[in-house]
């Protein structure tokens, strides 16, 4: 398993939803790589890991285009290979699992658009434009927003990370005397810029919409009253360790599994969200 980073606790929980899964298959064993966010290190992992010849590989790539390479010559070599949450070029891979990151953002905007009343200025902060989930997070909200007057007034790429957030959200809350919205990609994203705005006593001025809900991350902010919304992304640790086991007993499996999402706001975040259709 090629991890590309394990600073962030989305991945932390990725990673132990595949050990739990595979601890109930005894013959099976995983061995963990983490890039620590460094694209030349997880493709030194993918090829080290490709030459040892594991039975199944999977890989959650940093990037797209830079993994595309390393995994297609693993798949090209005879190496199952599954690609978790973020997506590479081409086809050159056994199995895509991952939630549907366009249709997340579609959600968020759809949402965005309702409390909002169709208008408003919304600051994006985006997660790294260079890996998939980024670019269909922000195709998504895009286009669920496009006619009304929301406004994207600032946005930015905060790379996935927190103190990034806080840094680029201290940018907007300079240049905008008015900010209603903060739509960030993911909910560390959300929370940064949270804390900026509570650090410039201006908090309570605008809405904060994130993604991942973990229980004790973005679920919890939303019981706190930190963020108004998160939308759910699963890890798909648990249907990765699945779709090996197939794949080991011979079984045929798709080319993309698509897992789904549920959002949750205050008002039903105590019933366990609302299923995105
Ligand atoms: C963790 C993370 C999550 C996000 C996912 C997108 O590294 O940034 O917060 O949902 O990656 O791939």
């Amino acid at each position: 398993m090629s991890q590309c980073n394990l600073g962030e606790p989305w991945r932390v929980q990725m990673n132990a939803d595949i050990a739990a899964a595979a601890k109930e298959h005894p013959e099976i064993e995983v061995i963990f790589k983490d890039a620590q966010n460094d694209t030349l290190k997880q493709r030194a992992h993918v090829e080290e890991l490709a030459s040892a010849k594991v039975d199944v590989l999977f890989v959650s790539p940093k990037e797209a285009q830079p993994l595309t390479e390393p995994i297609g010559k693993a798949f090209d070599a005879g190496i199952p290979v599954l690609v978790l949450d973020r997506a590479v070029l081409g086809e050159r891979y056994t199995t895509f699992i991952g939630a549907d990151n366009k249709k997340i953002g579609r959600a968020a905007g759809e949402w965005i658009k309702k409390v909002l009343g169709g208008k408003g200025k919304v600051v994006e902060l985006k997660g790294l434009m260079t890996s998939t989930p980024g670019q269909d997070r922000s195709a998504g909200f895009r286009e669920a927003i496009a006619g009304s007057e929301i406004e994207i007034a600032f946005e930015a790429d905060m790379k996935w990370l927190e103190p990034e957030a806080r840094k680029e959200m201290d940018s907007a809350l300079a240049r905008l005397p008015k900010i209603d919205l903060v739509y960030a990609h993911n909910d560390p994203g959300a929370h940064g810029a949270y804390l900026a705005a509570r650090a410039a006593g201006r908090e309570k001025e605008m809405k904060f919409v994130g993604i991942d809900a973990l229980p004790h991350e973005g679920v919890s902010y939303v019981e706190q009253g930190i963020l108004d919304a998160t939308f759910q992304y699963p890890t798909g640790g648990r249907e990765a360790v699945e779709t090996a086991l197939r794949i080991l007993k011979g079984e045929p499996v798709p080319k993309t599994i698509t897992l789904g999402s549920r959002r949750f706001t205050k008002e039903d975040v105590k019933k366990g969200g609302e299923i995105i259709e």
